[in-house]
């Protein structure tokens, strides 16, 4: 069965104040909510522990980004089995601003994935095409290529592990949004290429983030392919995330 799932990307925002401030209060919500979302808070690493110490049961923690390796000589990363060692379940991995700011490429995105499901957490793998390439008519293209190279290493008995992420690179932090309609044939996209690559497309979780608002959630929840979202800017106000959490229909998807 596939989750429903809203995760909120805190990027390099927040501080201790922060989590005090909304951490209870999604979790409140996230306990009494009854359309079956999972919530997820991806503070930046520093702050994993305060939040998962808020968290309660029903409200996931996640990182944001993990080195490929399992320890050793890597000043400045931390690794999944670290994370998950936090109380973590989630982690994100391949989001467009590592690949656009720090280099990251579909090799390393691999090794991560591969390092995060062998650690029992649920990778989010983020994938989107950027303005220049949608306008190219190769969205698709790029998106399946990203797909495929990530999960190049994933094996039977891991893919409950994966949750698939589609962020036009143009969408994010711009106020600009895909259509439900673009985002929803983008989504069935991706389950295909899921299905092509042997894993059980209609069982895998597929998240839409950019620009996700509580204005236009519902919408993009609708789709019968779009099975939550990745939040960033909206995910730092509780009431807003909060609202988008509330949007997840009851009855759709499944
Ligand atoms: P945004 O970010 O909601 O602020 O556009 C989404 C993301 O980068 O995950």
């Amino acid at each position: 069965m596939r989750r429903k799932i809203v995760a909120g990307n805190w990027k390099m925002n927040g501080s201790k104040d922060l989590v005090q401030q909304l951490v209870g209060s999604v979790r409140s919500e996230a306990e009494s909510l009854d359309n079956g979302v999972e919530v997820v808070i991806i503070p930046p690493a520093i702050y994993v522990s305060d939040v998962v110490a808020r968290s309660g049961n029903r409200l996931m923690v996640g990182v944001q980004n993990v080195g490929q390796w399992s320890s050793g000589a890597y000043t400045g990363e931390i690794a999944a089995g670290m994370a998950k060692d936090q109380g973590c379940s989630y982690a994100l991995v391949g989001h467009s601003e590592r690949r656009q700011l720090f280099g990251e490429t579909d090799d390393e995105v691999a090794a991560k994935v591969e390092s995060l499901v062998a650690s029992g957490l649920t990778a989010v793998v983020c994938v989107g095409e950027t303005l220049e390439q949608r306008e190219a008519g190769r969205a698709e293209a790029v998106v399946a290529s990203q797909v495929k190279a990530a999960l190049d290493n994933v094996v039977a008995g891991q893919w409950d592990r994966i949750v698939v992420a589609y962020e036009p690179v143009w969408a994010i932090g711009t106020g600009k949004t895909a259509t439900a309609e673009d985002a929803q044939a983008m989504h069935a996209s991706i389950r295909q290429v899921l299905a092509e690559i042997g894993a059980p497309a209609e069982s895998i979780s597929l998240l839409y983030g950019g620009s996700v608002k509580a204005d236009n959630a519902a919408a993009l929840f609708a789709e019968p392919d779009i099975d939550g979202g990745l939040i960033g800017g909206a995910s730092l106000k509780a009431d807003d995330f909060v609202s988008i959490c509330q949007a997840m229909p009851a009855s759709t998807n499944s």
